[in-house]
């Protein structure tokens, strides 16, 4: 009996891929940079099982030219690159990998706040560039942490955990704004669901885990910026698109806010010439947020494991849209 065949568009961790081999036949797109969405379609058009990264886009013409389709499992938690009830009106599931990169993308969104609070990667380039002289009573003067306020948009998995090594850790009041409010964490934490201009306002640290929605796209606009302490902190780790850039690199060239610290950006990857990377006040990681042994490892399981489920017609250890 033929194996089902299965695409997956980057090399992943080796326990997912093996997981799949054991059953299906595995086509994995090898280079280093993404399939384009032709590449895609074009290896898909036969398969039960697409397993796709946040860079594919899974849309109604992808769908459209690979008709045995069953399952999209994305190699992420987000999934705002897969058209959800195009999938959901042709019968195919679509699986995410929830929880278990949550640590360390919380791990990362700190790193990024202390960071971006400190000056780090201003001050590490200029060691890089020769330019430490002396001890500078005023050279690299940064934010305080301890007691500070953290704002929160998105206070699911990834806001909690960050909100929780903030208020555990640096005992900072925490502020939320978001659909609704979660009394487990107002509990654990003493955290306050506030509307979004007071917590612009009043939070020193402002830290995005929304996902990306129509609803969330350019939540950091211009008239959001203003709302903010010109001596605040911006951390994304969620999507790039949740800022409009261009309002903040205004802010952040004209000293309207202190600092940022970005894991995403739009587009992915930024390009070298981009003005967000002329300023000292900005740092940029290239999407590591997840990028720990255990947590891609974790997501290979969970991707590979709802494949398998969705082509025997189980319901996926991790559905989206159903
Ligand atoms: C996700 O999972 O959505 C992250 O952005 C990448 O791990």
């Amino acid at each position: 009996m033929s194996r089902p065949k299965i695409f997956v568009t980057r090399r992943i961790p080796e326990i997912g891929l093996h997981r799949l081999r054991e059953s299906c036949e595995v086509d994995v797109w090898e280079d280093a940079l993404p399939p384009s969405h032709a590449n895609v379609m074009e290896r898909t058009r036969d398969c039960v099982g697409l397993l796709s990264l946040l860079s594919d886009r899974i849309d109604v013409a992808l769908l459209d030219a690979c008709p045995a389709l069953r399952v999209v499992a994305n190699y992420a938690v987000g999934f705002d690159n897969i058209d959800v009830s195009a999938c959901t009106e042709r019968g195919i599931a679509v699986g995410n990998t929830p929880g278990v990169l949550t640590e360390a993308t919380a791990d990362l969104a700190f790193c990024l706040l202390i960071a971006a609070a400190r000056s780090l990667g201003a001050a590490e380039r200029s060691v890089r560039a020769g330019e430490w002289r002396t001890w500078e009573p005023r050279g690299f003067v940064g934010r305080d942490l301890t007691g500070a306020t953290l704002g929160v948009i998105g206070m699911g998995r990834i806001g909690s955990a960050l909100a929780r090594r903030c208020h555990a850790g640096w005992g900072m009041r925490v502020l939320y704004a978001g659909p609704r409010a979660k009394p487990d964490v107002d509990t654990a934490l003493g955290a306050q669901h506030v509307p979004l201009p007071q917590l612009l306002g009043e939070c020193d640290f402002l830290s995005l885990h929304a996902p990306l929605t129509t609803a969330t796209e350019h939540v950091i606009d211009a008239r959001a910026l203003a709302l903010m302490k010109p001596s605040a902190v911006l951390v994304n780790t969620a999507r790039g698109r949740l800022v409009d850039q261009t309002a903040l690199h205004e802010a952040l060239a004209s000293g309207r806010l202190f600092a940022a610290g970005l894991d995403v950006t739009d587009p992915e990857p930024l390009s070298p010439d981009h003005p967000l990377l002329t300023l000292r006040n900005c740092i940029v990681v290239p999407h590591v947020g997840s990028a720990t042994v255990g947590a891609r490892d974790a997501m290979a399981e969970i991707a590979a494991d709802n494949i398998l489920r969705g082509i025997s017609g189980e319901p996926l250890r991790h559905a989206v849209g159903t």
